[in-house]
């Protein structure tokens, strides 16, 4: 009887060695497929292989069974900076990829916040993917809540905030941002919202004061 069940306990332990499992995501619906993916468990595969792969796309970490991809991005998965297969145990999809993807201090705050304070702060895996990403650092000089800002260029550009690098200061390297929220080398940035809607103002009532004229 105990000789079964060491049997069966051996059988369920390969299945799980050899088991069909990856990691499976999308950063573009979770951010972290892309941020914080050793957290993730592997999930059965459609297909009874264990070959997983993680692929950048469009700035997206996409992680899955290598069965889902069609043949030609297959053929083309061996690509340290864009799309890679691996096999060599369940879920081995997990790491950080690309492996050499930046890496800023991601936070906001006001400008005496934690955020403005702390330069020891641990720098993290950005959550967009862009060859050749920035750090930076962004102070509106207002003193309110997200005046204050420090990240990944790539993600303060979809937002549409350093879009003129100018306005921000960035640098590039794992943590390049953690300078001082007092240095000189910060710029009082110009751009944003409530930047832009306020020229829309002055620009308006120049104009009425024109029509005045
Ligand atoms: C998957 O493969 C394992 C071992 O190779 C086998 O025991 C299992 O029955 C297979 N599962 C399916 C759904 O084919
Ligand atoms: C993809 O490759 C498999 C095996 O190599 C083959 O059976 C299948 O027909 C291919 N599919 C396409 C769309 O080329
Ligand atoms: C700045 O943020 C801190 C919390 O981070 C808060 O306690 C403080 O009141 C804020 N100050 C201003 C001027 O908004
Ligand atoms: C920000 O506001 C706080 C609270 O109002 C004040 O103590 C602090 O000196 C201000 N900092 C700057 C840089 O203006
Ligand atoms: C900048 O801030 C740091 C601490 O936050 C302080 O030690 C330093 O004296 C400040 N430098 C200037 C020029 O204000």
């Amino acid at each position: 009887m105990k000789y079964y069940v060491l049997v069966i306990a051996a059988v369920a332990y390969l299945a799980y060695v050899h088991g069909d499992a990856c990691v499976q995501c999308n950063s573009a619906t979770d951010p972290k497929c892309a941020t914080d993916p050793e957290n993730y468990l592997a999930k059965t595969c459609a297909v009874n292989t264990s070959i997983c792969y993680t692929r950048v796309l469009n700035g997206n970490t996409i992680r899955g069974c290598a069965s889902e991809l069609d043949n030609a991005t297959a053929v083309a998965c061996h690509n340290e900076l864009q799309c890679l297969i691996c096999s060599f145990a369940e879920g081995c999809n997990r790491l950080v990829f690309p492996q050499s993807r930046s890496q800023c201090l991601q936070c906001t705050g006001n400008s005496t916040s934690d955020c403005a304070t702390n330069v020891y702060a641990r720098p993290t895996v950005c959550p967009t993917y862009k060859l050749g990403d920035k750090c930076y650092v962004r102070n509106d000089g207002k003193n309110k809540t997200n005046s204050f800002q420090r990240g990944c260029l790539s993600s303060a550009q979809a937002n549409k905030l350093c879009v003129d690098e100018t306005n921000c200061f960035t640098c590039e390297g794992v943590g390049c941002n953690f300078i001082s929220a007092n240095s000189t080398q910060i710029p009082v940035a110009r751009d944003g919202a409530a930047f832009i809607s306020s020229s829309i103002l002055v620009i308006g009532v120049a104009l009425a004061m024109l029509r005045w004229a």
